[in-house]
């Protein structure tokens, strides 16, 4: 297996689950971003055979301390060239994708290009580039499974059945920590940061205090499983234990329940179909007594509402959205611009960007390097 993000929430989960199931797995790649500190930690206790850093700086200093360790045959790249040659490592048969943002683009395409059984945490790449990406994988005839909580739930609820008996999916959503927040005009970084239920990174944090990061699932759902965005459906579920619902046309609404952890679904990702032995106590339905469910309010998350207009925009929509958000979630974490302005700024991005088909990578980097420059341009007013 290779992992890319693996110094990252997901990509550590990914280490732990297969320390603790006592699989028998070889790592073939890490791709990291700066914490090279980790990173060769994770290389002399995994013995991988390649290993990306984020800054070409990084890499000498890599290459020393491994050499140190007795690991001087590790090859040591840089960037996303670096993440590439470690998503393309024939070697590995599955390939995790847990980097943040569009920068794995790139490196999950190669996976997918290649054919390999790619488990897919790194949601922007389906959300900028989709169509792309599910092509290259009907091409290859790469597997793609689901990591996020709730697709991954659709993808249980939904294994065995028949396609055509698949009526609607239900995505739920915690509400994150400022659902019972009044004043939203005055939320500081510390508060979108602590969300009640998961224990995850700063952009997808951030993602989950505007909601935008349900607009991404919603998009990310249809890629991964090819229903149109009418039949996508979000309801507020503060619990966090129901991860997702599947409806037929006989009217059974099929639910996944599992405590909130992120372990859960890469073991499931990794040893699909089987299912790895995660030392869990199960979940005590009768301690837990109700799970409640309510709809979501588009008025004070706005950012919501904006998955269902990109998959109804089409062509670059979602590439504009991504980048957008991706700045603006940068602004706001760095305490220059106000909570609200994040899905105000993408709004503008959206309203502005004249869609075209999403094609080719070339089109979708153009449209992400617009969506940039535009947000940027947008800041000196907010
Ligand atoms: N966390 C969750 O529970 C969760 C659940 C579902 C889906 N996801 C999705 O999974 C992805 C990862 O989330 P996360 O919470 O694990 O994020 P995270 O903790 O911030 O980790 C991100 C990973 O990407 C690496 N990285 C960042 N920028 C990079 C760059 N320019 N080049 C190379 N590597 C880079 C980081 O490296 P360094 O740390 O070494 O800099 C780290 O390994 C996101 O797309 C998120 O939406 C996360």
């Amino acid at each position: 297996m290779t992992i890319l993000g693996s110094t990252g929430s997901v990509g550590r989960s990914a280490l732990a689950v297969i320390a603790d199931a006592g699989a028998d797995f070889d790592v073939v790649g890490l791709a990291a971003g700066k914490n090279t500190e980790l990173l060769v930690e994770q290389a002399i206790r995994h013995r991988p055979q390649i290993v990306a850093v984020q800054r070409e700086s990084d890499r000498s200093a890599v290459v020393e301390r491994l050499a140190a360790a007795d690991l001087a045959d590790v090859e040591v790249v840089a960037g996303v060239a670096g993440a590439q040659a470690v998503a393309a490592a024939t070697d590995a048969d599955w390939v995790l994708t847990a980097m943040v943002g569009a920068v794995g683009l790139q490196p999950t395409l190669t996976a997918i290009r290649r054919g390999a059984t790619v488990a897919i945490a790194n949601k922007e790449p389906l959300v900028m580039a989709g169509a792309l990406c599910t092509a290259e994988a009907r091409r290859s005839g790469a597997t793609v499974i689901p990591v996020d909580s709730e697709h991954s739930g659709l993808f249980q609820c939904i294994a065995g059945s028949d396609r055509g008996d698949l009526q609607r999916l239900v995505l739920t959503c915690s509400g994150g920590p400022l659902r019972a927040v009044a004043d939203l005009d005055r939320v500081t970084v510390e508060q979108a940061l602590a969300h009640p239920v998961w224990s995850m990174g700063k952009k997808i944090s951030i993602d989950s205090a505007t909601l935008v990061n349900k607009a991404l699932e919603v998009i990310e759902a249809h890629w991964l499983f090819g229903v149109e965005g009418e039949r996508i459906e979000v309801v507020i579920h503060p619990e966090g234990i129901v991860h997702a619902l599947v409806g037929f046309r006989d009217g059974a609404l099929l639910a996944q329940l599992s405590a909130p952890d992120m372990r859960l679904p890469i073991a499931y990702a990794l040893a699909h179909p089987r299912r790895l032995p995660l030392d869990d106590s199960p979940i005590d339905l009768a301690a837990l007594g109700a799970l409640s469910f309510a709809a979501p309010d588009l008025q004070r998350f706005p950012g919501l509402a904006l998955g269902h207009r990109v998959l109804a925009d089409g062509g670059t929509a979602g590439a504009v959205l991504n980048a957008a958000n991706e700045v603006a979630v940068e602004r706001f974490l760095a305490g220059e611009l106000p909570y609200r302005k994040i899905v105000a700024l993408i709004e503008r991005a959206l309203d502005a960007h004249r869609v075209v088909p999403a094609t080719d990578l070339d089109t979708i980097l153009a449209a992400d390097s617009w969506a940039r420059a535009f947000v940027r341009s947008q800041l000196a007013g907010c």
